[in-house]
């Protein structure tokens, strides 16, 4: 009975892929579509999508990778320069924060679902470590950013800032308690 349930809800999760999406319609964009390909392509800029079952992509989410949060897309844009100028000069990755600076649904649900994927591809990254929007400031950003678990950085004059915590493993959280309490007796050995 309960194996049935379980199997149930299984079957009725929608199965979701992150790819890379080379090219889009920037005209589709509601957020930016004043942003080229172009831009949204050069200094290691990535363009998301998620892919159903049906093949169909069913949102779409525009990055940009950065060292510091960006209050304004100009901002977003030098310093995204700066940190791709920095990787090939260290011949390492650029920027340790994903800036997510649009996102826009093809598929009713398709946001939500996007943020979900986009936040496990970052928890399993090595090299990047903050998930943060340069949002626009309408109510429809905030909302649902702030419904799907982020929280408020700040409020700039033309966007808004939202994190998503990485949170740490159940195992990388052990691991801290092991650290913590052998410390603390290590200390209380006299
Ligand atoms: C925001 C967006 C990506 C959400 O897509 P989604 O995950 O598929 O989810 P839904 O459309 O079901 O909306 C989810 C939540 O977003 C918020 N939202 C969506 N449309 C809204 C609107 N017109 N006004 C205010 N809030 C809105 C609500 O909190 C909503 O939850 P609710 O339906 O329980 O009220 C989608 O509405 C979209 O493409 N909007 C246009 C682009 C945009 O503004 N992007 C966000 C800023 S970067």
């Amino acid at each position: 009975m309960v194996l049935k349930k379980i199997k149930k809800a299984l079957e009725k999760t929608p199965k979701f892929e992150l790819i890379e999406l080379p090219f889009i319609d920037v005209t589709e964009d509601p957020v930016r579509p004043e942003l080229s390909l172009e831009f949204r392509q050069s200094h290691g800029r990535k363009i998301y999508g998620i892919r159903d079952e049906t093949g169909d992509i069913a949102a779409v989410m525009c990055f940009a990778f950065t060292n510091d949060i960006p209050k304004s897309v100009e901002e977003m844009d030098t310093m995204s320069r700066d940190a791709a100028m920095q990787a090939i000069h260290r011949a390492g990755v650029q920027g340790s924060i994903a800036i997510a600076y649009t996102v826009w649904a093809k598929k009713k649900g398709g946001g939500k679902h996007m943020v979900n994927e986009v936040y496990k591809m970052i928890k399993a990254s090595s090299h990047l470590n903050r998930l943060i929007t340069l949002s626009p400031l309408t109510d429809m950003a905030r909302k649902f950013h702030l419904k799907n678990g982020a929280r408020e950085v700040q409020v700039n004059l033309t966007t808004q800032n939202f994190e998503y915590d990485i949170e740490l493993s159940e195992w990388e959280k052990l691991k801290g308690k092991v650290t913590e309490k052998w410390r603390n007796t290590t200390w209380s050995i006299k």
